[in-house]
């Protein structure tokens, strides 16, 4: 089984550093008494505010347990380091304080700070320029059939839209999470279903048809596609059986410690039935 993506994005929460260190504890707790195989998702990301970055990676580096499994991303950034932007976060200073990923273009983004595709393009490129692995979300609005033309239109125009001049080389790590609006548990009052696997592998195999043909089929076989939306301890297990999706990108199950707990027990049990 190839090994996935965990990635957690923790919006924002928690409400101080210290509470950050004891979700963080609960993953190091979780991974040290992971079971032989390892469970399936081998790179856990973590995207915490960016406030606690620095502090994150100064413990997760003086660590060995999680240094070895952990990686630090951003939830945004902006596409300049050097204008005078009040209130932003440049590439380099996510990078200094401890980043190696970024999420850009996730729908609350959308729905709260009016982000369009301009400013995504411009991200994904700051990123690039700057190292920083993006982690892009596309995604529809409304629940509708997946084999509908109006699902393909709708997520090939982002795609079209947020990588509008985008190269990038085989060597290139990109990372591409589905994450349908509609399930994620934000927009449904913490309460979201998830897409079912079925649709969720069609709308991977989508999304990978269209990086074959804008990229090549090389980048699209390498190219980690992740699903997001309602992901929790209960329903982990699903994910982690999928041949598609290249892993998962849980968000408010990620923030709280029980849940947090659940989801590593789950992948425990998924992986002795595995085993
Ligand atoms: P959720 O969020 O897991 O709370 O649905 C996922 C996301 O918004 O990335």
């Amino acid at each position: 089984m190839t090994k996935k993506y965990l990635v957690f994005n923790w919006k924002m929460s928690p409400s101080s550093a210290e509470e950050a260190l004891e979700l963080l504890e609960v993953i190091k707790e979780a991974i040290s008494q992971e079971a032989r195989p390892s469970n399936p998702f081998s790179k856990i990301i973590v995207l915490p505010p960016c406030l606690y970055l620095y502090l994150m990676n100064q413990i997760i580096n003086a660590d060995k347990v999680l240094a070895k499994k952990i990686t630090l991303g951003a939830q945004d950034v902006f596409w300049h380091n050097r204008w005078a932007v009040t209130g932003g976060i440049s590439p380099k200073m996510l990078k200094n304080a401890g980043a190696r990923y970024v999420l850009i273009g996730h729908s609350e983004r959308q729905q709260y700070f009016k982000e369009t595709a301009y400013m995504i393009n411009q991200k994904i490129k700051a990123a690039l320029v700057n190292n920083l692995i993006p982690i892009i979300c596309v995604g529809e609005k409304e629940k509708r059939d997946v084999d509908s033309f109006l699902v393909k239109k709708c997520i090939f125009e982002q795609l079209n839209n947020n990588l509008a001049g985008i190269k990038l080389n085989a060597g290139d790590t990109f990372i591409i999470a589905y994450e349908p609006i509609w399930a994620i548990s934000s927009h449904n009052q913490g309460q979201g279903q998830p897409e079912s696997l079925d649709d969720i592998n069609k709308m991977i195999g989508l999304i990978r048809f269209w990086v074959a043909r804008r990229f090549s089929e090389n980048i699209a076989s390498k190219m980690p596609i992740l699903y997001g939306g309602s992901v929790t301890g209960a329903n982990i297990n699903l994910f982690a059986q999928s041949s598609v999706a290249d892993g998962v990108l849980v968000g408010r199950a990620s923030t709280k410690k029980q849940e947090l707990k659940k989801i590593f027990q789950k992948l425990k049990r998924t992986n002795k039935k595995f085993t």
